[in-house]
C-alpha cells in the first residue's frame, strides 16, 4: 500500500517549524511563569498558545474529529491521556520549558503520530539551534535533511550517558536518581550530560553524540517523537527493567545498541511514578 501518512508527516514538519518560530519570538519578550504539579514544574502562556496553534493547524488540515490528540497542556487542563487505536497526535509544544524560562538554549517542539498504538513518525524541532529532526517508520532518521545514525560504541567505558532529574523532588526519588547516576559515572563512563529536554536528548542519541538517555518520570509527549527518531537511526528503546518500551509507562531507556542499554539498566534504581 502507498505510504498513506506521508502527507501527515510532511505537514507535521511544517507545523513544528511554525511552532518553533513562535517559541523563538516569545523568548524575546517577557515570559510569565506559572507552575503545574510542583513548584519546579513550570508552564508559560507560550506552552499553552503553541499547543493550540499545533492542534488547530492539524485539525484544519485533516478535519475535525478525524484524529485524536494527546497534548501536554490539554492533559494538564483535564483532557484524557489515553492512547487508543485511532490515529493520534502526541504533542509537546515546548519540551524544555525550564530552559525556555531561563534562556538555556535547548528547547524543542515534539510531534509524533501513532496509528493502532504504533508510532508512524516523529518530528522534533530544536528551535533555538534550528535543527529539524524527523523520522518516518522504515524510512530513516534525519537532521536538517541529512541522514543520522547512532554511534557504534559498544564499550560502556567509552560512552556518554544522559539522564535528567525531572520535576519530582521527593527525597526518596532524588536519592535513587542520584545513586543511579553515581553508579553509572563510576563504571566509569566518559561523562554524564543532560540538555533539559527529553526530546532533544533522544535526538542526541540518534546522532551518535551520546550513547544513551534514560529517565523515570517522563511522559509520552516527551519521548514519542524521539522514539521513532532513535529507532530509525538504528538505536534501541527499552523499559528501565529491560522489557519492551511502553510509551505510556513514564519510563524509558534509549540507546545506540542493546549492549549499552543493558549495561545501564543493571545500574538503574527503579522507583514508582504516578500515571
Ligand atoms: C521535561 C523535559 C525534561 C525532563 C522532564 C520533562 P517539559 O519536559 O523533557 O528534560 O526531565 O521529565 O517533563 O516539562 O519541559 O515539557
Ligand atoms: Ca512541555
Amino acid at each position: 500500500m502507498e505510504d498513506q501518512w506521508q502527507r501527515a508527516y510532511d505537514f507535521a514538519v511544517e507545523v513544528a517549524r511554525k511552532a518553533g518560530e513562535e517559541i523563538r519570538k516569545a523568548g524575546e519578550r517577557e515570559i510569565r511563569v506559572m507552575t503545574k504539579s510542583s513548584t519546579v514544574d513550570l508552564v508559560t502562556k507560550t506552552d499553552e498558545r503553541v499547543e493550540k496553534i499545533i492542534i488547530g493547524s492539524l485539525t484544519d488540515e485533516f478535519g475535525e474529529g478525524t484524529h485524536c490528540f494527546i497534548g501536554e497542556e490539554s492533559v494538564a487542563k483535564g483532557e484524557p491521556c489515553i492512547l487508543t487505536d485511532k490515529p493520534t497526535w502526541i504533542i509537546d509544544p515546548v519540551d524544555g520549558t525550564t530552559n525556555f524560562v531561563h534562556g538555556f538554549p535547548f528547547v524543542a517542539v515534539s510531534i509524533a503520530f501513532a496509528v493502532n498504538k504504533q508510532l508512524e513518525f516523529g518530528v522534533v524541532y530544536s528551535c533555538l539551534e534550528d535543527k529539524m529532526y524527523k523520522a518516518r517508520k522504515g524510512k530513516g532518521a534525519f537532521c536538517n535533511d541529512q541522514q543520522i545514525q547512532v554511534s557504534d560504541v559498544k564499550d560502556i567505558h567509552k560512552s556518554i550517558i544522559i539522564s535528567e532529574h525531572g520535576t519530582d523532588r521527593s527525597p526518596e526519588k532524588v536519592t535513587k536518581t542520584f545513586s543511579t547516576m553515581q553508579k553509572i559515572l563510576c563504571i566509569p563512563v566518559h561523562g554524564l550530560r543532560g540538555s533539559g529536554t527529553a526530546a532533544t536528548n533522544m535526538c542526541l542519541v540518534a546522532t551518535g553524540a551520546v550513547e544513551a538517555f534514560f529517565e523515570i518520570g517522563i511522559h509520552c509527549w516527551d519521548i514519542a517523537a524521539g522514539a521513532v527518531i532513535v529507532q530509525e537511526a538504528g538505536g534501541i528503546l527499552l523499559d528501565v527493567d529491560g522489557g519492551p518500551l511502553d510509551l505510556m509507562s513514564r519510563r524509558m531507556v534509549s540507546a545506540n545498541n542493546e549492549t549499552i542499554a543493558k549495561r545501564i539498566i543493571k545500574e538503574i534504581e527503579i522507583f514508582p511514578v504516578g500515571s
